[in-house]
C-alpha cells in the first residue's frame, strides 16, 4: 500500500513538473476575469485624461479585466509609489501616462521584476524597456497647428510656446512645428520671424499667461509687433488668450492648442483661437486597453500590433527601439469644427457654439 502510494505520488509530481515545463513560454491562457490591469494616470485636469481613463476602464470592463486605477496630480514620486502598490496587489499589466519621462523608467525596472509588462500611454517614458508605446503622432500635432498658424499669418513675428519641459511631447510637438515652418519658409520664400520659442514648466494655464504676458510688455516696450503665438495645446492656448485679452490684442493675433477641449472649439468658434488638434481618445484608450490584454496573456508586442491591424512603428527611447503605435491627429478650426469634433461625438454643437448667435452656427 505504501509502496503504490509513493510511486503515486512520485508520478503525480513528475505530471506536475512536466505540465509546467511544458507551460513555460507559452501564452497564459488566463482567465480574463483573473487579469488585473493597473492604469496609472498622472492627472485629470484637463478634461480628455478623465476621458481616456473612462474610455479605457469600459473596454477593460468589457473584456473582463479588472482595473485598478489610480491618478499622481503631477507628482512621479507619488506614482512611482502607486506602481508599486499595484505590482503588490497582483497587477498582470501596467499602462503609464507618466509625468516625468525620466524619473517614470522605475516603473518599468519594477514592474519586470515581476515579469508584468508595461505600455507607455500617449507619453513615452525615456531609457528603460517599455514595451509598447502607444500615442498620437506628436510631431503631426505640431506640423497641423504650425500649419493652421500659417495659413492665417503668412508672415510676420512668431511666438512659439513650449510644453511641459519633463513631456517628450512637447518636444516632438515642437519638431513638428519647426518642421512646418522650415517646409514653408522653403516652399513660399517667406520669411517666419521667431522671436522667442520658451518650453514652460508644466502644460499650465496660469504659467502659459505669465510667461506671454511678460513677452508681450517686453515686445512692446521693443516696439515689436506679435502676430501669431503657437502654444502646444488648449490649456496653454488658454492662458495665451487671457494675456492677449489683457492687451485687447485676443482675436488679432493668431493662436494654436491641441485636445480640442471645450474652451478651446469655443474661442474657435468665437475667434480668439485659430486652430486646434482633435485626438480621438477613445481609439486610443479602447486599443490600449486590447493591447493590455493581450500582453498580460504574453504576446509579443509587434505581433499585438499587426493582429489589431496597425503598423509597428520603432521609436528609439535610448535604450532600445520601442514598438510603437502612431495614431493620426485631425486638424480642426473653425471652418470643419462640425464635421470633425462635433459629428464624432466629442464636443456637441450646442455646447461648443453657446456663446454664437444661432443664425451663425452651422447650417446641417
Ligand atoms: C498630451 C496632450 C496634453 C498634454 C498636457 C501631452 O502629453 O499629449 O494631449 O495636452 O500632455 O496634459
Amino acid at each position: 500500500m505504501k509502496k503504490i502510494s509513493i510511486l503515486s505520488c512520485v508520478l503525480v509530481s513528475g505530471l506536475i513538473l512536466l505540465m509546467s515545463f511544458s507551460g513555460c513560454g507559452k501564452k497564459k491562457n488566463l482567465d480574463p476575469s483573473g487579469i488585473k490591469v493597473g492604469l496609472l494616470m498622472d492627472t485629470y485636469d484637463l478634461d480628455r485624461w478623465k476621458r481616456d481613463a473612462d474610455f479605457f476602464t469600459n473596454k477593460s470592463d468589457s473584456l473582463g479585466m479588472q482595473v485598478l486605477r489610480a491618478v499622481a496630480d503631477g507628482d512621479q514620486d507619488r506614482q512611482n509609489k502607486q506602481a508599486d502598490d499595484f505590482l503588490t496587489q497582483g497587477a498582470n499589466v501596467l499602462v503609464v501616462i507618466s509625468q516625468n519621462l525620466k524619473t517614470a523608467g522605475r516603473i518599468i525596472r519594477s514592474a519586470h521584476e515581476k515579469n508584468v509588462p508595461v505600455i507607455a500611454y500617449d507619453r513615452l517614458i525615456l531609457n528603460s524597456d517599455v514595451d509598447v508605446y502607444i500615442t498620437f503622432d506628436n510631431e503631426k500635432v505640431g506640423y497641423l497647428q504650425a500649419k493652421g498658424i500659417l495659413e492665417k499669418v503668412p508672415t510676420g513675428n512668431y511666438i512659439l510656446l513650449g510644453g511641459a519641459a519633463s513631456d517628450n511631447n512637447a518636444k516632438l510637438v515642437r519638431a513638428g512645428q519647426m518642421r512646418a515652418i522650415t517646409e514653408y519658409e522653403k516652399k513660399t520664400g517667406k520669411k517666419i520671424n521667431i522671436l522667442a520659442d520658451p518650453f514652460l514648466d508644466n502644460w499650465d494655464r496660469d504659467e502659459a499667461r505669465r510667461k506671454i504676458s511678460n513677452l508681450l510688455t517686453k515686445f512692446k516696450a521693443e516696439g515689436k509687433k506679435v502676430d501669431a503665438i503657437i502654444a502646444s495645446n488648449d490649456a496653454t492656448a488658454g492662458g495665451v488668450v487671457a494675456a492677449l485679452m489683457a492687451e485687447h490684442e485676443a482675436g488679432k493675433v493668431a493662436v494654436s492648442g491641441q485636445d480640442a477641449e471645450l474652451s478651446a472649439c469655443q474661442r474657435i468658434v468665437e475667434g480668439t483661437q485659430t486652430v486646434t488638434v482633435y485626438k480621438p481618445v477613445r481609439q486610443l484608450a479602447t486599443v490600449s486597453a486590447k493591447i493590455a490584454f493581450d500582453l498580460a496573456k504574453k504576446e509579443k508586442p509587434e505581433d499585438i500590433i499587426k493582429n489589431l491591424g496597425f503598423k509597428v512603428n520603432y521609436i528609439d527611447n535610448g535604450f532600445k527601439k520601442v514598438p510603437t503605435i502612431l495614431l493620426d491627429p485631425v486638424f480642426v478650426t473653425k471652418e470643419n469644427m462640425y464635421q470633425t469634433v462635433v459629428k464624432d461625438g466629442w464636443q456637441t454643437l450646442d455646447r461648443v457654439y453657446t456663446n454664437v448667435p444661432k443664425a451663425q452656427w452651422p447650417k446641417l
